[in-house]
């Protein structure tokens, strides 16, 4: 018994899960590839990112992924390094991402960003960086494309304090740029890692340490850039944050590497270094105080449901991310929020490229579980029969809307269900106007891709052509006054009445602009941002 509690703690205590976030074509996909191959999960390069030749990635599940060569849904890789088991959250690279993206970081317990160097902090990575921040999850940065010619090391630090608002700390530094570009030094090492494009990063880069004031440097690098990287270093310690591990921990600063996925280089030292930094599962808060991941008593949440994964199959798979306890295949358990037991009979787990059935999983882990349409987002499973249930998924507020109606009013019902089948998984917000039947839906969604992913399941899951005109909304506040009479309300032609699914009215604008003009017009009127 002591020795299988200890085996589950040495267990919990390996385990690592994050998410990597990233603007489109930042390197996300090119740096996952290299963590997989040094975790030996995979052979060869090019086996996950292979957009380009029409095979399939791995994290591609649907035949829409195929065609346009881009992730629509967030996949979970898990694999072993240096006796760490890490589970990988990938989330979709392209602009066009949905509230799964955002809902994936639920499940992680740290991020990396990866950041183009020639581009610094972009659109996408500021979102997806504010739901890691209202987390306050550790975040690493990994500053990628150092082989290319990229923006001044110091522009890209300040990019990333001004634009996302939190404090950063180089852990290497780079040396030259472009054509120039020499290597890193490390400043906990006190040593260069010298880059050798050649060799396309085989792995380990020639290493060479001392103090920067050594003559053997101005040999290496040349008189001129030894003397930059003196001056550099000389102003990163004096004005630069200092590392401290409690800031990185708590996620108000982060650490800062830069390297080239594609040619290997600072790829490893940085995966080391992450590993060593974060933590494995921390306590996690619930309705009754927060739950450490030791505990015996196996608890997760569900945070992705994801319907016909295998059209063949037709079936549906809630992803739940495990907080506590050991999780053993056939385990019966305590679904909270509805109040059943159900029986987790064949948990799959996703390794590099394949799907396979568990036999057990620890905190940390993220398992696919059958969902005969039992599960919503947000729900607990337990193995005791407490009312324990893992604080909320928030719902992120959809920027893009379209309405929708079926072409052929015989497929109504079909129309519905998919309709309801895929707001629960959580891929669109549903709403309609006030005294409008069902035939014609506004749908809300984060990115705009969701509309092709819903016109194209309603027909190769439903069988149900729609009609959709996208609106010009980008904005949504749900109205605050209870119980308000919304035929009273004075409203613009820029923005739009309607209502969710409980009857809660919610307003749409075109922007901040028309926000404003409606709180002047509507005196006590109290508008969310949040449902
Ligand atoms: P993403 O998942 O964040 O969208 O990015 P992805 O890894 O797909 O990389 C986007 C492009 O950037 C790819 O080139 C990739 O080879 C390149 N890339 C990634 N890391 C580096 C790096 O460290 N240095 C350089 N120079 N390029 C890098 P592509 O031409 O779009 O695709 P492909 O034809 O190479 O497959």
């Amino acid at each position: 018994m002591v020795e299988d509690k200890l085996s589950f703690i040495k267990e919990v205590k390996r385990r690592r899960t994050f998410a990597i976030i990233s603007h489109p074509d930042a390197g996300k996909t090119t740096l996952t590839e290299k963590f997989l191959l040094y975790g030996g999960a995979i052979r060869s390069a090019g086996s996950v990112k292979s957009r380009r030749s029409a095979k399939y990635a791995v994290s591609d599940w649907m035949e829409i992924e195929k065609q346009r060569g881009i992730s629509v849904t967030s996949s979970v890789l898990q694999f072993e390094y240096d006796d760490f088991c890490i589970n990988i959250l990938d989330t979709p690279g392209h602009q066009d991402f949905s509230e799964d993206t955002y809902r994936t970081l639920m499940a992680a317990d740290s991020a990396v960003m990866v950041i183009d160097c020639s581009k610094g902090v972009e659109d996408q990575t500021k979102k997806l960086f504010q739901v890691c921040k209202m987390r306050g999850i550790p975040i690493f940065t990994f500053i990628n494309k150092m082989d290319r010619m990229g923006k001044d090391p110091f522009d890209l630090m300040e990019d990333i304090e001004n634009v996302l608002g939190i404090r950063s700390c180089p852990v290497n530094w780079p040396i030259g740029s472009g054509k120039n570009f020499k290597g890193v030094y490390n400043r906990h090492e006190n040593q260069i890692e010298v880059f050798n494009d050649g060799n396309h990063g085989q792995s380990i880069a020639e290493t060479i340490t001392g103090d920067l004031s050594d003559e053997k440097f101005t040999g290496l690098l040349g008189e001129t850039l030894h003397e930059q990287l003196k001056s550099d270093i000389e102003l990163l310690d004096i004005a630069g944050d200092n590392f401290s591990l409690e800031e990185v921990l708590n996620g108000n600063l982060t650490p800062v590497f830069f390297g080239s996925a594609l040619t290997n280089f600072g790829v490893e030292p940085f995966l080391k270094s992450f590993l060593d930094i974060t933590t494995p599962p921390k306590a996690r808060a619930s309705n009754l105080g927060e739950i450490n991941p030791e505990s015996t008593n196996f608890s997760g949440f569900i945070f992705k449901i994801q319907a016909n994964m295998n059209p063949a199959h037709r079936d549906r798979i809630a992803f739940l991310r495990i907080c506590s306890g050991k999780f053993d295949k056939g385990m019966v358990v305590n679904h909270v929020q509805k109040g059943k037991k159900v029986k987790l009979a064949q948990p799959q787990q996703f390794v590099a490229t394949d799907r396979v059935i568990v036999d057990s999983a620890y905190p940390g882990d993220i398992i696919g579980i059958h969902d005969p349409g039992i599960f919503n987002i947000g729900d607990t499973l337990c193995q005791d029969d407490s009312k324990l249930e893992y604080a909320d998924i928030p719902q992120f507020a959809p920027e893009h809307f379209a309405r929708i109606s079926t072409t052929n009013s015989l497929k109504r019902k079909q129309f519905l269900k998919g309709i309801t089948q895929l707001s629960e998984e959580g891929a669109i917000q549903v709403y309609k106007r006030p005294n409008i039947g069902m035939e014609e839906l506004i749908i809300g969604v984060v990115g705009v891709l969701q509309f092709e992913v819903l016109e194209y399941r309603l027909k190769n899951e439903y069988g149900v052509e729609v009609s959709k005109q996208l609106l010009p909304y980008r904005h949504i506040r749900w109205i605050a006054n209870e119980g308000i009479d919304t035929s009273d309300l004075s409203l613009t032609m820029d923005s739009m009445l309607v209502v969710n699914k409980n009857e809660q009215p919610v307003l749409l604008f075109q922007n901040e602009w028309s926000i404003r003009h409606i709180l002047e017009r509507n005196e006590g009127i109290e508008l969310k941002e949040h449902s």
